[in-house]
């Protein structure tokens, strides 16, 4: 008696810890979030007051899709400046995992800009945006690959990538779009071939088909190399001699094959096993949700908002910059365009309209916002607010009448207006600006895009860094997107 209850004890534990590991894999996969190859097309947009909140609303109409689907497609506009987008995880990233490859394929392309269009292959996922519906495109000129150049293979991987390869493409078509295959050839055990191929979603078999025969066509070419990549207007594939791709075969049915598993191990505890299995996956399925919708709700929001001294509204700042008129024009960034601002109150100020947003919510940007503005020091560019919940994302920051450091330094005359103590001076205060955001007490802050044009100078010339706190990543604890260079280099 004793025994069988120890037994059965014994049986339980590693039913939740076999349980909970494969779990915790399932949510942690690679997000794969490096990029490959991102370009633009060669076109301008034809009218950026309708252009840009098209595009921001195609990525955020995406980014549901994303969530729950793993792929996702949208339309919005009409004109020139309608706005098609489609963007894509690869087979094998979770859900949890292709929310952050998209965050980071979203926060890249919109360097297009003012370009109208683009796609940005990642290792993860691809995503693209055009001005005309390009859905149905699976060959195009820009067709390329991108081969390894660090190790030669002999001719049992090449063996093996073969074989590989051409099983992927021989199964995807039938398969959603995707394949993926691991070979050794005989006698050769330890020269394994990884493959991944991936047509999009808005095909049909037949193109999609046609598309990975011209990527295999093509990533043949990068044999014998360890690594290749097929970067095709309607599908993704790479080999490589590592094994990158993720332990999930595809989102969602992998829950369905830990419960399987479990309850053919431990009939007699079915019952409890797959109670306590359901229990973690309805616990994990909230903390996932509540990971990606954040915590309330957005009657809640409304009321922050309206209470707050940072919210500012919309239409004030359409009219005190008016209208976002070419002529308040101060500069463009990064992250968007600056306009020079007047409040109804007299108040000068700089108004930033972001081409983007990576906040999914507008109550997280309102959060991030109201950290950042209570970060203050002399040498850093005051943040005084946002229109968080308008149209498009504002920053409202203080106004700094003499620009930013570059219009002096590049300047043969204006440089004159900087002699040698004021220059030594305007690198102490960069420095010291610089030191505040790495020991700040709440946030630590780390820039990433220092550069003469973003450090301002206010009526006395004294320098303040502009800029910061907007790179940070929207997941905290995946520090491998996070320090990423975000400008310049
Ligand atoms: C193809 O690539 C060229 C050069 O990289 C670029 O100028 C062009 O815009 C690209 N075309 C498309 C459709 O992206
Ligand atoms: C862009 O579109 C807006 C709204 O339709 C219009 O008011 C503006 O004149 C247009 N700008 C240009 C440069 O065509
Ligand atoms: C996204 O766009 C589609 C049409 O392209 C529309 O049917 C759908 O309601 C939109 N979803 C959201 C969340 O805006
Ligand atoms: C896309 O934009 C370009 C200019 O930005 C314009 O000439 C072209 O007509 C647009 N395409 C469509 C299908 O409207
Ligand atoms: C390998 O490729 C990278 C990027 O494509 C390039 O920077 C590097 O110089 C190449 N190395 C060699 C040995 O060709
Ligand atoms: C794998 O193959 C390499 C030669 O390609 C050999 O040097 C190595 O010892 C092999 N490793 C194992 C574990 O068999």
């Amino acid at each position: 008696m004793m025994a069988r209850k120890t037994s059965t004890f014994l049986q339980l534990t590693l039913v939740i810890l076999v349980s909970m590991t494969l779990l915790h894999k399932g949510a942690n996969g690679d997000p794969r979030t490096q990029t490959v190859k991102m370009e633009c097309q060669n076109q301008l947009e034809h009218n950026s007051t309708i252009f840009v909140p098209n595009f921001v609303a195609v990525m955020e109409n995406i980014s549901d899709q994303m969530r729950t689907n793993g792929w996702g497609m949208s339309v919005i506009g009409s004109g020139p400046d309608t706005n098609y987008g489609l963007a894509q995880c690869y087979g094998d990233l979770s859900l949890l995992d292709c929310v952050l490859c998209y965050a980071e394929a979203r926060s890249l392309l919109p360097q297009c800009y003012p370009n109208n269009g683009g796609r940005i292959f990642l290792d993860g996922c691809f995503m693209r945006a055009e001005n005309y519906s390009f859905f149905q495109e699976y060959t195009g000129p820009n067709d390329t690959v991108v081969c390894g150049n660090q190790t030669r293979k002999g001719s049992s991987f090449e063996g093996s990538a073969r074989q590989a390869l051409a099983q992927a493409v021989a199964s995807a078509p039938g398969n959603k779009g995707y394949g993926r295959a691991k070979v050794a050839v005989a006698g050769a055990m330890n020269q394994s071939a990884y493959v991944l191929a991936d047509c999009w979603k808005s095909l049909d078999r037949s193109s999609c088909q046609a598309c990975l025969e011209n990527a295999l066509t093509s990533i043949l070419t990068c044999l014998p190399w360890s690594e290749g990549r097929a970067l095709n207007t309607g599908c993704f594939m790479r080999y490589s001699d590592t094994n990158f791709l993720n332990n999930i075969p595809s989102n969602g049915s992998n829950r369905g094959k830990i419960i399987v598993i479990v309850v053919s191990v431990v009939s007699s505890l079915m019952v409890v096993a797959v109670g306590i299995i359901i229990g973690v996956l309805i616990w994990k399925q909230r903390y996932i949700q509540k990971k990606r919708k954040g915590p309330s709700d957005a009657r809640k929001l409304v009321k922050i908002l309206r209470d707050s001294s940072l919210n500012f509204k919309y239409s004030v700042l359409e009219k005190a910059t008016g209208s976002f008129d070419n002529a308040n024009k101060l500069g463009q960034g990064g992250f968007g365009t600056v306009y020079k601002g007047v409040l109804p109150d007299g108040r000068e100020i700089a108004v930033k309209r972001l081409f983007f947003n990576n906040k999914h919510r507008a109550e997280d940007f309102y959060n991030e916002v109201n950290i950042i503005s209570s970060v203050e020091h002399k040498n850093l560019v005051r943040l005084l607010g946002c229109s968080c919940s308008g149209p498009e994302s504002l920053l409202v920051y203080e106004f700094l009448s003499n620009k930013s450091l570059d219009r002096f330094i590049f300047d043969a005359n204006r440089g004159k207006a900087l002699n040698w103590e004021k220059r030594l001076e305007i690198m102490i205060g960069t420095a010291e600006g610089l030191v505040c955001l790495h020991h700040n007490s709440k946030i630590k802050i780390i820039h990433r895009d220092i550069k003469a044009s973003n450090i301002l100078l206010d009526s006395r010339l004294r320098a303040k860094i502009a800029d910061f706190g907007l790179a940070r990543s929207f997941q905290d604890d995946k520090s491998h997107i996070s320090t990423a260079i975000a400008g310049t280099l």
